[in-house]
């Protein structure tokens, strides 16, 4: 999986590299194990992520860009860890990384103990982006299936299951209209569904609540934590909003930039995710669990250079 790439050139990095952070998954929650995707019930289950000194250099005319150094991540099957950090820290880089849009400089990757290729081949992941990215000339029901009939799944059950996931998110009465007939939010829902088509172990999702207005997004919020529950899915969230990533998380993985790179890990002591309600957002260990998060963002940020205060874990 590893690409060598040479380092000669301006890097926006340091030539040494300080303290690693290191993100582990909480050991209880391999047990809850990918029965929703499946194939991969085997024991003891794999991470649904595993990132091991994970490195990224684009090469430019302008020079070489460091979008990420030495990660180290570890995403449980069936976690919710959200990135959070600046823009051009590198989460998308991440993300694209994980999900084989494109491949790592330097460390080694895995997704289900596989390589990002194999892991897409076995459809092991769904992808969510910010832009629903839905096909105009096809139904909601057509493109909710779309993948189902990439891979070759016959008209009865591509119906049927395509029935089944808009009932998921609420959307069993537009299923014949098109996407330019649905708002923002529902758009988005139709993505989701259509990236939990074929039951994946893990979700890959980039600020896909980032284009919806606030009550939207918040009410998108609580329909994927009790999606995610239902699935099982692990999922790696990419957002900008502090709360958002706290409501949403087990984990929340704050990332700072050149190089990109984890400067600290906030668990999320709140209840379990698949019991996270609207009242929630009022608790005192809520707003308790966003400072942390925004205090860890300020230190990653203002630690960018050498000698910073990498590694920082606010348990
Ligand atoms: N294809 C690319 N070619 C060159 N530079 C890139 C490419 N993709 C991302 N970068 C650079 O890598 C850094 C991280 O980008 P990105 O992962 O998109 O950040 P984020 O999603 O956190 O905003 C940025 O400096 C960006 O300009
Ligand atoms: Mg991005």
């Amino acid at each position: 999986m590893s690409v060598p790439v040479p380092m000669t050139g301006p890097t926006t990095s340091p030539a040494t590299s300080p303290a690693t952070s290191s993100v582990t998954g909480p050991a209880t929650s391999t047990a809850t194990s990918t029965a929703a995707g499946g194939a991969h019930v085997s024991t003891p289950p794999a991470a649904a992520v595993h990132a091991v000194g994970v490195g990224k250099v684009f090469t430019t005319r302008a020079g070489t860009v460091t979008a990420l150094q030495d990660v180290h991540l570890t995403v449980a099957a069936g976690e919710f860890v959200s990135l959070i950090g600046p823009s051009g820290c590198g989460k998308s880089t991440l993300l694209r990384l994980v999900a084989d849009l494109d491949t790592p400089s330097s460390g080694e990757l895995t997704v289900f103990g596989k390589s990002p290729r194999v892991a897409r081949e076995a459809q092991d992941y769904g992808i969510a982006f910010q832009q629903a990215g839905l096909l105009p000339w096809r139904t909601v029901a057509a493109n909710v299936a779309l993948p189902l009939e990439l891979h070759g799944v016959g008209r009865r059950e591509r119906a049927a299951r395509a029935a089944e996931l808009l009932a998921l998110v609420g959307l069993t009465d537009f299923a014949a209209h098109f996407p330019h007939q649905l708002s923002g939010g529902m758009q988005q829902r139709v993505a989701i569904a259509r990236a939990l088509a074929e039951r994946p172990s893990l979700l890959l999702m980039d600020e896909p609540f980032g284009a919806l207005d606030e009550m939207t997004r918040e009410r998108m919020q609580t329909e994927l934590v009790r999606l995610c529950a239902e699935s099982g899915a692990a999922v790696v969230f990419v957002t900008h909003s502090i709360p958002e990533a706290v409501f949403l998380s087990d984990r929340v993985v704050v990332m700072s930039p050149r190089p990109g790179r984890i400067s600290a890990v906030v668990p999320v002591a709140l209840a379990a995710t698949d019991s996270r309600t609207e009242d929630l957002r009022e608790d005192r260990a809520f707003f308790d669990a966003v400072t942390a998060v925004r205090e860890a963002l300020h230190a990653g940020s203002r630690g960018a250079g050498p000698g910073s205060a990498r590694g920082v874990d606010l348990r």
